[in-house]
């Protein structure tokens, strides 16, 4: 099984990318095949609606690094996202790769990939500062239905909270959560 973190946070020793990287060793001591990817160390341009992805099945025809996550993801069995919370949304980062998503997993405008992305699996990852778990689930909860609606198999979504005054890393029990969501993808 071929498992690839994403993470939209600038911090690449931050929580978000602690987190990634747990739920990832999870899935690795369970046998996965793991790569992640910093978004911060590519350069992914925002979707210029431009429409070059519906002219043909060449998919998005924007020539950045974008164009290596696509081959990521073709390739990928299940993906784990994780973002940190900026203004009560997914980051800048999070938005502008989940955007050049429509190119190839809006199913609406793109059967030419319906095969190949077919039910991947997803467990997304937020971190946040704020120590109310329940403070964004209304963000939470459509974001994964989002997902779901590009036809993803979301397997779990973890918010980890009050990272204000408690690193992620430094929480008690947190490893063990975030490896057994990972363990579980597989
Ligand atoms: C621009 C910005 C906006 C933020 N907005 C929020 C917010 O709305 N709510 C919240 O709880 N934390 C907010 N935070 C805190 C981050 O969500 C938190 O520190 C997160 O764990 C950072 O993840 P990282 O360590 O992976 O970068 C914000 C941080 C930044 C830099």
């Amino acid at each position: 099984m071929n498992i690839i973190g994403f993470v939209a946070s600038p911090r690449k020793k931050g929580n978000t990318a602690w987190a990634v990287n747990a739920i990832l060793e999870g899935a690795k001591e369970q046998g996965a095949k793991i790569q992640v990817f910093y978004f911060n160390d590519l350069d992914i341009k925002p979707c210029q609606s431009c429409y070059g992805c519906k002219k043909g099945n060449q998919g998005c025809i924007i020539n950045d690094d974008m164009q290596k996550l696509y081959g990521a993801l073709k390739s990928a069995d299940a993906l784990v996202f994780g973002s940190p919370i900026y203004m009560g949304q997914m980051s800048a980062q999070a938005k502008i790769f989940t955007d050049r998503l429509y190119a190839q997993f809006s199913p609406r405008f793109s059967p030419q990939f319906k095969e190949e992305n077919a039910a991947k699996k997803l467990v997304l990852a937020f971190t946040q500062g704020n120590p109310d778990a329940g403070l964004f689930q209304t963000y939470i909860d459509y974001t994964k239905k989002m997902f779901q609606l590009l036809e993803f198999d979301v397997k779990d979504v973890a918010v980890i909270t009050g990272t204000r005054s408690e690193p992620a890393q430094e929480k008690k029990d947190l490893q063990t959560a975030m490896k057994n969501i990972g363990s579980s993808l597989v």
